[in-house]
């Protein structure tokens, strides 16, 4: 057993406290790579932000489990190193599907778990989210659990459509299990297609799709069931066009790939949403930045070379999240 404290690593409570009362959102970063976690360390320095760095089932089958606890644990180093005092970041198990691997990472030091119980029915995802609940607190670790499906893929759950988040149940839910955070359904998927061409509308100028909106209405629904209760946005890639036409360009295939207007995540910060998920848009800064490399580039064959500008742009694009969407810069409690 490894206590997250003895790794420097927090976990979400006072960070998410701050951020529903200071009307912003922590950044959750999913991270299976060495670059994307010295990108996401060197952005929340840069910024003095707190960050989520968080490990999905798949990222654990791809860099092993082991090889990333090291990494998060060497990113709060890193951290310090780079002149952080007293860096926050938080290492969260992301859609957790069971009580074993919610354990077996609690066990392993990570100071956040998500139990992903949506796709069941209702008392089964009390019940086992309670049963996480029950033997993550007893390590002062935080638990995320989700109400409501999202549409698209998470993990291995896909769903053609969504089932938005039903504000009656919030209540009885927090309570009965005791969760920390709550995932919820108003409009977001996973992934760089978010919404079909015939949910959107086109662009007149641009000719560029124009995704619907969230669902603020059933947002402020939950709030004022549970005041003050830390809400989180799965799904929150905006997808940048500029990123998609750099890979179009570059020999890449993504016709029609659409993500959350930044606009409205940034509404999203301001209310009790205090933690955003994001993962494609460093798939697509990275890949871009790949693509073009090679393709200016063609007689280079050395990694460093084509992962540094993809370490670079993705970096970019990390600041670009904390500073003008989210709004945690400046926001570490201990500077
Ligand atoms: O929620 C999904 C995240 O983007 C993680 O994706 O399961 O492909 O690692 P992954
Ligand atoms: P995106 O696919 O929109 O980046 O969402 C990531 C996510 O929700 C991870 O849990
Ligand atoms: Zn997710």
């Amino acid at each position: 057993m490894v206590s997250y404290k003895d790794l420097g690593l927090v976990n979400t409570r006072a960070m998410f406290a701050a951020a529903v009362k200071g009307g912003y959102a922590i950044p959750a970063f999913n991270f299976n790579t060495m670059e994307q976690m010295q990108a996401i360390v060197q952005a929340a320095v840069e910024t003095k932000s707190p960050v989520i760095m968080q490990v999905s089932k798949g990222a654990r089958n791809y860099a092993n489990a082991t090889i990333l606890r090291y990494m998060a644990q060497g990113a709060v180093e890193y951290a310090k190193e780079l002149g952080c005092a007293h860096p926050e970041i938080v290492l969260h198990l992301d859609h957790g599907d069971s009580f074993e691997l919610c354990k077996d990472c609690i066990d392993m030091g990570f100071s956040s778990v998500m139990i992903d119980g949506s796709a069941l029915p209702y008392e089964d995802n009390i019940a086992l989210t309670k049963k996480v609940v029950e033997y993550a607190h007893k390590y002062d670790v935080s638990v995320e659990a989700e109400l409501g499906v999202l549409a698209g893929v998470e993990d291995e759950v896909a769903s053609e459509v969504s089932h938005y988040t039903k504000p009656e149940e919030v209540i009885d839910f927090a309570t009965r299990t005791g969760c920390d955070s709550l995932a919820i359904s108003i409009g977001t998927s996973h992934g760089a297609y978010k919404f079909k061409p015939e949910q959107c509308t086109r662009d007149p100028k641009t000719g560029k799709l124009v995704p619907p909106p969230l669902a603020f209405d059933v947002l402020h629904e939950i709030e004022k069931k549970l005041p003050g209760f830390p809400i989180v946005l799965h799904g929150s890639s905006s997808v940048p066009q500029e990123e998609v036409d750099t890979i179009n360009a570059f020999g890449g295939k993504l016709p029609d790939a659409v993500g959350i207007p930044e606009e409205q995540l940034r509404e999203a910060s301001k209310s009790a949403v205090c933690k955003i998920n994001i993962d494609s848009d460093s798939r697509l800064a990275m890949t871009a930045a790949i693509r073009k490399y090679l393709a200016e580039n063609p007689s280079h064959f050395d990694p460093r070379q084509y992962l540094k500008p993809a370490r670079e742009n993705m970096k970019k694009m990390y600041i670009h999240k904390i500073v003008d969407v989210l709004g945690s810069d400046g926001k570490l409690l201990q500077q």
